[in-house]
């Protein structure tokens, strides 16, 4: 066995959602997530409150999968990748099965941020991206045992990958990104002027 080894990684998903038409697909859900900007009212004041300068639909419409049928396509496409990702992750499910709980939009324009958090009660979550101004903000994830190095002295700037406490994924038109949903990840200010526009989810097992 090697001196030293890396043990207890954690796992990122990140691929295209499609090999297909993708460009169609993502203006017919711009329009939708515009459609849904306009007309929700609720989210619309639980945005204003929790999400300042952008529109979230967490709050109001978090199950668009059961709402529109561009939503359930993007539903049907999402679990491919999410039962590719508990394959990787070696997850013994005893029958059940992984299941869209929640899916809602994001729209982000100058400076909206979206704080560190993660997704209780669920056990995959991920985004899609449907509109990504070019140098607009990543999704960044903080290296989990963050809490638990309590003396451990810092880190060099420039570590190998592996060793690094965060790590950004530039968000991408046509990709989905999933990741367990105990990790904690955040957005920072979008800083470009034209909006950013994501679909996120998330999935238990039942
Ligand atoms: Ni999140």
């Amino acid at each position: 066995m090697k001196r030293i080894q890396p043990w207890f990684p954690t796992f990122l998903y990140c691929d295209r959602l499609q090999r297909g038409a993708w460009q169609r697909f993502n203006r017919e859900l711009l329009q939708e997530c515009h459609q849904i900007q306009e007309f929700d009212e609720a989210g619309k004041k639980w945005s204003a409150k929790n999400y300042p300068g952008g529109f979230t639909s967490y709050g109001s419409m978090d199950k668009l999968h059961q709402f529109s049928s561009t939503f359930m396509e993007l539903e049907q496409m999402i679990d491919r990748h999410v039962r590719a990702y508990a394959r990787a992750l070696e997850w013994d499910l005893g029958g059940r099965r992984l299941k869209m709980t929640d899916c809602w939009v994001n729209i982000m324009p100058f400076r909206t941020a979206h704080s560190l958090h993660l997704h209780p009660n669920s056990v995959v979550s991920g985004t899609y991206y449907v509109a990504t101004p070019k140098g607009c903000a990543g999704l960044k994830f903080e290296d989990p045992r963050l809490s638990k190095f309590m003396a451990a002295p810092p880190r060099r700037v420039a570590t190998k990958p592996a060793n690094q406490l965060y790590v950004n994924y530039p968000a991408e038109a046509g990709n989905v990104v999933l990741f367990e949903s105990w990790i904690r990840h955040e957005v920072t200010a979008n800083p470009v002027e034209s909006e950013r526009v994501s679909i996120s989810f998330n999935y238990d097992w039942d």
